[in-house]
């Protein structure tokens, strides 16, 4: 029998929709999402308010006709930014949060920051005015093991930095370990995006059997204890907690390569794996607060527009495993197991 689940309209609340050709070619698989947070990781980056609205004109232009996205856009942190152009794009609408990367922590990050002193005067003035951080949560310590890297950034960063301007509301970007889950868990004025490969794989995927590129992210997939740990957090209601896909996508060449980029496209059929995930977990009730309404309201906004209804089928459902972008092919992220699910758009 199909079993038929009809949602809010979802969110994407940590998506990379890049930029040119490649924006061409992805944007229309977050069309018909209600809002989604851009990463402003570009070559140059999303520094200024100048930068983020045009950047955000460029995504309307490529997004195809009938979409229901809003891109919601953020600024690119660094240890130059100005307290003032933050506060004066957030005022005008222009951006619904920063976002900020230890400098070397990930694609694109050479412009983030080394020294978290230097940007406190932003963060004091983005607490007074209300505007989220977004957080890419790993020290960047050759010394700290790559696996560690967000336990330790818990301790040595956000917790500080967290204390050193009270009232800043902070969402800490794809956690990844049980430590992550449990610092946000039991702490008010903080949240945290989930992603769709990380509640799937651990890092024997990454690993066992021969190296999967399309399986490299950042932060890298951990132990199958956090991996569960991520599961509970998912599914447990706790409105702290709420679907970030960090869809990110790169050429194949750029991924099958002797070093690899990092990042996992799953903007294409994120929402179906979800929703196996939580069938798997026997928590579909609390699908929706997860994928459409838990995010909003961290932001503080409505649940967005229209519904969407997933249907169950008894056949796996097919999906593109590539799409193509100028010269180049993109991998979809494939979960290794069968998809039942099926998004239906219902205006
Ligand atoms: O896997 C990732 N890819 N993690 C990030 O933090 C950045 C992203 C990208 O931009 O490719
Ligand atoms: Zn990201």
């Amino acid at each position: 029998m199909n079993e038929k689940l009809t949602l809010r309209r979802p969110d994407d609340w940590h998506l990379h929709l890049r930029d040119g050709a490649m924006l061409a070619a992805v944007a229309p698989a977050s069309a018909r999402l209600g809002r989604a947070i851009i990463m402003p990781n570009l070559v140059p980056p999303v520094v200024t308010g100048a930068d983020a609205a045009a950047y955000r004109d460029r995504i309307r232009a490529a997004l195809p006709a009938g979409a229901t996205l809003t891109p919601l856009m953020t600024l690119y942190l660094t240890e130059a930014t100005d307290p003032a152009d933050v506060v004066a794009a957030h005022r005008a609408g222009i951006i619904a949060a920063v976002k900020l990367y230890p400098a070397g922590a990930t694609t694109n990050s050479a412009s983030g920051v080394r020294d978290f002193d230097r940007v406190r005067p932003v963060l004091d003035a983005m607490a007074e005015a209300g505007i989220p951080l977004c957080v890419h949560g790993e020290v960047t310590d050759p010394g700290i093991d790559i696996f560690d890297r967000e336990a330790v950034f818990i301790d040595r960063v956000l917790d500080p930095v967290r204390r050193a301007t009270p009232g800043l509301r902070v969402i800490m970007e794809h956690v990844t370990t049980s430590d992550g889950v449990d610092y946000v868990s039991g702490n008010d004025g903080i949240g945290a995006t989930i992603t769709t490969h990380h509640l799937v794989i651990n890092r024997n995927h990454l690993l066992v059997g021969g190296i999967r590129p399309h399986y490299y992210c950042l932060p890298v997939a951990k132990r199958e204890s956090h991996r569960l740990a991520l599961r509970r957090a998912a599914t447990s209601g706790d409105p702290r907690f709420f679907s970030g896909t960090d869809s990110a996508p790169h050429p194949d060449r750029a991924k099958e390569s002797a070093c690899g980029c990092a990042g996992c496209f799953t903007a294409p059929n994120w929402l179906p794996i979800v929703a196996q995930v939580f069938q798997d977990e026997g928590a579909l009730d609390r699908l929706e607060g997860f994928v459409s309404l838990n995010g909003a309201a961290f932001y503080g906004l409505p649940p967005a527009e229209g519904r969407i209804t997933l249907t169950r089928r008894d056949q796996p459902v097919s999906a593109p495993t590539h799409i193509t972008a100028g010269d180049e092919t993109v991998t979809v992220f494939e979960p290794g197991f069968p998809i039942h699910w099926h998004v239906e758009d219902d205006a």
